[in-house]
């Protein structure tokens, strides 16, 4: 009986042919909860942590671009308003050192108005392949507008163009509109260098705590928070996974 319904079953598959593939796809997808990994790459252990929090950052970031992941530079940025309305996206860190982590985005943006509210945010690093996450809470501070500057000169003139067209986070009526846009400055800054526009430029995320995550074996995670203490040194604690 067994052996006719798997032939029923294959018979189906066959019939229904490419449709097949993307049915049992379906199904497949069906059962996320099956979806398993286990982490057995490596260990962290407290002996083999920096003291200083922004080097063991830098070597876990180095080992991301080593590793040639897909944009290890990108983390996502979670704000609240000042109800707690809390709100999440990705972004690219530009660049970082003892001061902090800088990004770049449009100062009118969802996000902006939330910075503006309540300056305590959180950025969150994946890097899957290292079954690696890495925490960081901080107050986000506007940079200078010199800093600015300096980092929008570097950008492709495209996307200098794209940043004074879009409104970010506002409601548009079509992607034609923000094209047109496009034309528009493009012809205007003919010639030209593209100026910084006033609603753009970066902020840096000056931390208080990180956590450096590691994937275990039976979901025994290693989990090392860094919290800063009054004098400014950092306590190193491990944290039940
Ligand atoms: C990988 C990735 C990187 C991104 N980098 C940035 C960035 O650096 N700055 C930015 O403003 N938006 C970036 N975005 C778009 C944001 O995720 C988001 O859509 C946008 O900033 C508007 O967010 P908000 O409406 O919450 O302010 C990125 C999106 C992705 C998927």
């Amino acid at each position: 009986m067994e052996y006719f319904s798997s032939l029923a079953i294959a018979l189906i598959f066959i019939i229904l042919g490419k449709h097949g593939a993307k049915l049992w796809e379906r199904i497949k997808i069906m059962n996320i909860g099956n979806f398993r990994k286990e982490y057995t790459l490596n260990g962290l252990r407290r002996k083999d942590l920096n003291r200083d929090p922004f080097k063991q950052f830098e070597l876990w970031f180095q080992q991301a671009c080593d590793a040639n992941l897909p944009e290890p530079n990108a983390m996502s940025l979670a704000t609240a308003s000042v109800l707690a309305e809390p709100s999440q996206r990705m972004v690219l860190l530009k660049y970082f050192d003892r001061k902090g982590f800088v990004f770049f985005t449009n100062y009118e943006s969802k996000k902006a108005q939330q910075i503006t509210e309540n300056s305590q945010v959180s950025l969150l690093f994946f890097w899957v392949a290292l079954e690696r996450q890495v925490q960081i809470l901080g107050n986000a501070v506007k940079i200078s507008t010199a800093e600015s500057i300096k980092y929008f000169a570097t950008r492709p003139r495209g996307s200098q163009i794209g940043a004074w067209c879009s409104q970010q986070s506002s409601v548009i009526s079509s992607r034609k509109m923000l094209e047109m846009k496009f034309d528009e400055i493009k012809r205007k800054f003919q010639n030209q260098e593209i100026p910084l526009p006033s609603a753009w430029g970066g902020y840096r995320i000056v931390p208080h705590s990180f956590e450096f995550w590691q994937g275990r074996q039976n979901r025994l995670h290693d989990r090392f928070l860094y919290s800063c203490s009054d004098d400014d040194s950092w306590e190193i604690q491990r944290l039940a996974p």
